[in-house]
C-alpha cells in the first residue's frame, strides 16, 4: 500500500514541544525580549491578544514596500500584484480551517463576522418579507416565537449581535446553561434545541473557564433542530487544528489578533450554499456588479460581503501568520499549551484562597486560567503581577454574565501560547502564591 504523506502524518512524526523549542521560537517575537518592571517579561495576556513574530512584521513591511495598492481595481503593475498578495492570502487562510475559497471572508475580527452575520440574517428576513432575493430566504428569516440559542459562557461578541437580532425580528433568546465545573449541560441543551431554533450560536472553547466544548454534538443537536450553526473559533482557531468542514458548521469566526497576525482582520467562513443567497451586511464599493440611481446588483461571496477598500496588507500579514502556526504544528501547539493549562491549574489549585474557573486539574482545557483570589480584588492582582514583570488579563473578560453565573465580577486571567514556557508559569505561580501575603489578606 502506497504511504501517504500529509501535513497531519509529518506533524505526528515531528516531536513533542518542549522548552527548548519555545526557546527557540520566543526569538522570533521580537516584543518579547525585554524586560518590565525590571524583570524579564512574561507575556501570559495571549487570550486577549498574541504577539506577533518577524516573519508577520516583515510580510506587512514588505508589502507596504513593494506592493502597497488597492485590490480588485487597478489596471496597473502594483494593482496587480495587491491584488494576486490579498487572494492568496484568502486562499490560505481557507486552507488553513478547511475551508473553500468563495466561502473565506475578511472581517475586522470575529466580532464584526458575528455582526454580519446577525444583520445579513435580519437583512434576509425583511427581504423575504420584501419578496426580494431568491425564495430560499424564508428559511433564513426570523419570526417572533422563533428562537435564537447561546451558551451561558459566551463572551459579549457572541452574545449582544444575537440578543440585537432578537429584538429586530421578535424571536426569543435562550441559552444553554454551564455545571459548576463550567461544562455546558448538554441535559438541558438537548431540551432547549428544538423546532423552534433558528440559530444556535455558541463558542469553540471558553475564553474564561478553559472548557473545549463538544462541538459535535451541539451540531448533531443544531441539525436535528434544522438550526443554523454558529461557531465562535476566536479561543480555538489560533491553538488547535480547526476543520470546518469536517465539523459541518454553518458559519465560523475568528480574530487575527489572536492568532500572531496584526489588529484589524478576522475570518467569516461560511457555507457555500447560505453564502450563495444570503444578503449583504454591508453595502458600497467593490461588492456590486451593476448599480443605477435606484438599485445595486451585488457579487457573489466573498465579494458580496466585502464592501469598501479591505484591510489588504493586514490579510497578508495574517496569512503570514497562519503559515507559522501551520508551519509549527497545530497539533503539538494545543498539546504544548494543553500541558501549561494543566500546570497553572494544578499550581494554582494548591495555593490557599485561590479558586479557579472551569475545569478542574487533569480536566481537559485550553491553555488559559481565570481565577479569584479570596480577598483581593483583580485589579490589585494583576498589578501586583505586573510589578513583577508577569503580564496577565483582569476584569470580566467581556464576558459579564458568566461572571455574574459564577457569583464573581472579575478574575484574574493567565493565558498561554507556543512562545510560552514552563518557566513561565512557575514565575506566575510563584508570584501568585505571594499575593494574599502583599495584601495581607
Ligand atoms: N478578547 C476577549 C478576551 O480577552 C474576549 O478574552
Amino acid at each position: 500500500m502506497a504511504v501517504v504523506t500529509t501535513p497531519a502524518t509529518l506533524e505526528r512524526a515531528l516531536p513533542a514541544m518542549d522548552d527548548a523549542e519555545v526557546l527557540r521560537i520566543r526569538n522570533d517575537f521580537p516584543v518579547l525580549n525585554q524586560t518590565v518592571n525590571g524583570q524579564q517579561l512574561v507575556y501570559l495576556d495571549s487570550g486577549a491578544t498574541s504577539q506577533n513574530p518577524l516573519s508577520v512584521i516583515e510580510a506587512e513591511q514588505e508589502f507596504y514596500e513593494q506592493r502597497n495598492a488597492a485590490v480588485h481595481r487597478g489596471a496597473h503593475h502594483l494593482a496587480v500584484e495587491a491584488t494576486e498578495a490579498f487572494e492568496d492570502a484568502r486562499q490560505t487562510l481557507a486552507d488553513f480551517v478547511g475551508a473553500g475559497y468563495e466561502e473565506t471572508i475578511w472581517t475586522s475580527n470575529a466580532t464584526e463576522g458575528l455582526n454580519l452575520i446577525s444583520y445579513a440574517l435580519s437583512n434576509a428576513t425583511l427581504w423575504a418579507a420584501q419578496g426580494r432575493g431568491d425564495a430560499r430566504l424564508k428559511d433564513l428569516a426570523l419570526k417572533p416565537g422563533d428562537e435564537i440559542v447561546v451558551t451561558e459562557m459566551e463572551h459579549h461578541a457572541n452574545l449582544i449581535p444575537w440578543q440585537e437580532l432578537a429584538f429586530r425580528t421578535g424571536a426569543v433568546l435562550r441559552f444553554i446553561p454551564i455545571d459548576d465545573t463550567g461544562s455546558l449541560r448538554l441535559d438541558q441543551a438537548r431540551d432547549i434545541v428544538g423546532p423552534r431554533t433558528k440559530v444556535l450560536a455558541f463558542t469553540h472553547a471558553s475564553n474564561v473557564l478553559g472548557t473545549i466544548n463538544p462541538v459535535r454534538e451541539l451540531v448533531a443537536l443544531g441539525r436535528s433542530a434544522g438550526a443554523l450553526v454558529v461557531l465562535d473559533a476566536c479561543q480555538s482557531a489560533p491553538h488547535l487544528a480547526l476543520d470546518v468542514k469536517a465539523l459541518d458548521v454553518d458559519f465560523a469566526v475568528f480574530s487575527g489578533h489572536k492568532m500572531l497576525a496584526p489588529t484589524g482582520i478576522g475570518v467569516l467562513y461560511g457555507k457555500q450554499e447560505i453564502l450563495d443567497i444570503l444578503p449583504p451586511f454591508l453595502t458600497g464599493g467593490s461588492m456590486i456588479t451593476t448599480v443605477t440611481m435606484e438599485r445595486a446588483e451585488y457579487l457573489p461571496a466573498p465579494q458580496r460581503f466585502e464592501a469598501g477598500t479591505q484591510r489588504i496588507s493586514q490579510a497578508v500579514a495574517l496569512a503570514a501568520a497562519a503559515n507559522y502556526l501551520t508551519e509549527t504544528g497545530l497539533d503539538r501547539i494545543h498539546r504544548w499549551e494543553g500541558e501549561l493549562g494543566q500546570r497553572m491549574v494544578t499550581g494554582l489549585e494548591s495555593i490557599a484562597g485561590i479558586r479557579v474557573l472551569g475545569p478542574a486539574a487533569g480536566k481537559e482545557r485550553i491553555g488559559l486560567a481565570a481565577f479569584d483570589v479570596e480577598g483581593i480584588h483583580a485589579h490589585d492582582v494583576g498589578q501586583f503581577l505586573d510589578s513583577r514583570g508577569i503580564a496577565v488579563r483582569v476584569g470580566h473578560h467581556c464576558a459579564q454574565p458568566l461572571h455574574r453565573r459564577l457569583g464573581l465580577t472579575a478574575t484574574t486571567r493567565a493565558s498561554a501560547y507556543l512562545y510560552n514556557t514552563t518557566d513561565d508559569v512557575d514565575r506566575f505561580l510563584d508570584a501568585v502564591s505571594g499575593v494574599r501575603a502583599y495584601f495581607r489578606a
